[in-house]
């Protein structure tokens, strides 16, 4: 996944780029680069390595003109370089292109384009769009491009400039998303909102095979057969601000204590007198009612929200559900026909894989129904139905926000297939929703234990590292949990492993005894979790098997539970009494810190880990 902006206006386009790029940087950090037009000449500078590299860059060699395109890059195809870095350019140097997505034809063009003589310089598939621009063009930047994109296989969002066309930034998109800012005698074209939001609140979210013709006064989208499309602007609530980190150290640290006020926001919006509304469903109640059963697919921590989902929708709503990842899903022989519902959970609703089994599921004729939180996203659009999850931007490649707000949105939507198919008396009904509305204050009551700076996790955190250098390094976690919990061993240890880079492996409980329980020396942290349940004594029983070898054990257990106490514990953490269906909103919070502050003590790149990007728009 990466991150493209366009700017055409009166201001210095360097400077509104460069803004733009540091929003877009959770999108992809490996290289980066910027054109700008200047007096009919193309001035591009692209490095390898963060923003920071471009813009040190930059200072000796800074550009001028008020028309530019930017590009900030994970990269799929060729390894990150300045020559691989966007943007790239065509044979005559007139073309200037930048790309979010994969061109999947590219060799096949690569080749037909060499036998005409083009000449490429880099390994990327994006250089072949600006040749095959240049192909098509015969002095309309708009025409050619529209003409160019109708060859490509694949996905793309692209923003391209023509050095001979000072007046026009052109762009398009395929399954990857790309909006316009509209501005004041000022336009721009970017992956996703914040990198816009500096400069307007005011957005056109582009769907797929729509070609866009801007000038600083105009805007004219085309879908391929030329036909011009009037669209909507959506304006947007939330301000630059929640895409900043709001004065925490981490856009992480940020998101996870903004849980309990966005766990608020979507009970107010979703619950009102006459009970539970998803305004922007689509999918008839008559067809929910009809639905023998679901399929929920998903990748990562939306899979482990989507685990969480199969106990609620089971225990409540009476139906036979499973999960899968959606990387198993789209190439297995999924049977899902009329009578399953298909739920696609995913944070950014651009997971290549996820995208995938949507397309598969609908195929075979199931309903889709997408929970997504990013306004707009391929996989919003082409479900049946969408339930956003209005978590606001989430910035940190690891997901923690995102997360409790599809637990939330699985509940509600569990709730509401109980009430539609009265699968839960109105009374019972009644307590549970009573007993939801409880968890924003209570959440907000856990969050607020650990808002010092020192609070017991950061202690514990620190008591592990010293641990870990003890061990020289062989210490590693192990998450145990069992029933609704269980999904948030795995998301824990997920949690941890991806920002920390430490060995972490979630388990149900009672699979040690299979096998796991030969890892338990005195090496390994454990964290059970063993809050109320009708699986507590089982819980206690895992504990006693885990300290009986040595094992160091943190416990994430009910507040005043006395009981507890008597198990030789090495670390407690409480959390507040509630309703065990809800208790996993409470039981990730410890979880998502604990790996949190143990990153931190390893110095680790918490917002932007190695390797990963926010969102795997590639396979
Ligand atoms: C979560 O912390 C990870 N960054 C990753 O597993 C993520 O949940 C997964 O890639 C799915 O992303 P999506 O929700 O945007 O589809």
């Amino acid at each position: 996944m990466c991150g493209i902006i366009g700017y055409i206006g009166d201001r210095r386009a360097q400077d509104v780029l460069i803004k733009g790029l540091s929003r877009l940087e959770y999108r992809g950090y490996d290289s980066a680069g910027i054109v700008t037009l200047k007096d009919n000449k193309l001035c591009l500078v692209k490095k390898q390595g963060k923003l920071r590299a471009l813009i040190e860059e930059l200072k000796n060699n800074p550009l001028e003109g008020t028309l530019g395109i930017g590009h900030t890059r994970w990269a799929t195809h060729g390894v990150p370089s300045d020559t691989n870095a966007h943007p790239h350019l065509d044979c005559s140097g007139k073309i200037a292109v930048v790309h979010n997505g994969i061109i999947e034809n590219y060799l096949e063009l690569k080749k037909a384009l060499s036998k005409k003589g083009h000449k490429f310089v880099s390994e990327t598939d994006t250089e072949i769009i600006a040749h095959l621009i240049e192909k098509f063009y015969k002095g309309d930047i708009e025409e050619a491009v529209l003409k160019a994109v109708k060859l490509l296989k694949g996905s793309y969002a692209i923003a391209v400039i023509h050095k001979n066309e000072p007046d026009k930034l052109v762009g398009a998109r395929c399954d990857s998303p790309l909006i316009i800012g509209l501005g004041k005698s000022e336009n721009f074209l970017a992956s996703d909102v914040p990198a816009v939001l500096d400069y307007t609140d005011t957005v056109i979210y582009l769907e797929n095979h729509e070609v866009i013709g801007l000038t600083k006064d105009s805007i004219r989208i085309r879908d391929l057969s030329g036909r011009v499309i009037r669209k909507k602007p959506t304006k947007i609530k939330w301000d630059i601000a929640q895409a900043e980190k709001g004065g925490y150290d981490h856009f992480m640290l940020k998101e996870i204590f903004e849980q309990a006020h966005i766990l608020k926001n979507i009970l107010e919006e979703r619950l009102n007198n006459s009970g539970i509304v998803f305004e922007e469903l689509k999918i008839k109640t008559s067809d929910l009612r009809r639905v023998k059963r679901i399929a929920i697919v998903a990748c990562g921590t939306a899979y482990h929200a989507g685990l969480t989902g199969k106990y609620m929708l089971e225990e409540y709503a009476g139906l036979p559900s499973w999960v899968d990842t959606s990387s198993e899903f789209r190439y297995r022989n999924p049977i899902v026909d009329k009578d399953t519902l298909v739920v696609i959970v995913s944070q950014s609703g651009e997971t290549a894989d996820s995208l995938a089994a949507l397309r598969e599921a609908r195929k075979r004729g199931s309903k889709v129904l997408g929970i997504c939180n990013v306004l707009g996203s391929s996989i919003a659009r082409e479900a049946d139905g969408v339930i956003y999850t209005h978590a606001g931007p989430e910035i940190a490649v690891a997901s923690t926000k995102a997360y409790t707000a599809q637990l939330a949105i699985l509940y509600l939507f569990t709730l509401y297939l109980a009430g539609i198919r009265k699968t839960v008396s109105p009374g019972k009904l009644g307590l549970l929703i009573r007993e939801f509305k409880k968890m924003p204050a209570l959440m907000g009551e856990l969050l607020d234990e650990y808002k010092s700076e020192y609070n017991i996790l950061a202690a514990y955190a620190q008591e592990f590292k010293r641990y870990y250098l003890q061990k020289h390094n062989k210490s590693c976690f192990l998450y145990l949990a069992r029933n609704i919990n269980y999904p948030n061993a795995l998301e824990g240890a997920l949690k941890l492993k991806e920002i920390s880079y430490l060995s972490a492996e979630g388990y149900p409980a009672g699979e040690m005894k299979h096998g796991p329980i030969a890892l338990i020396d005195e090496n390994p942290w454990v964290v059970c979790i063993v809050t109320r349940s009708k699986t507590y004594d089982k819980m206690l029983s895992n504990i006693q098997e885990v300290k009986a070898r040595g094992g160091i054990v943190i416990a994430i257990t009910t507040e005043g539970d006395k009981t507890i106490l008597h198990y030789n514990i090495n670390y407690l953490i409480e959390i507040p009494k509630t309703e065990e269906l809800f208790s996993p909103l409470l039981v990730v919070i410890p979880l998502q810190l604990l790996a949190y502050y143990v990153a931190r003590e390893f110095g680790c790149d918490i917002d932007q880990p190695r390797n990963l990007a926010k969102s795997v728009t590639v396979e």
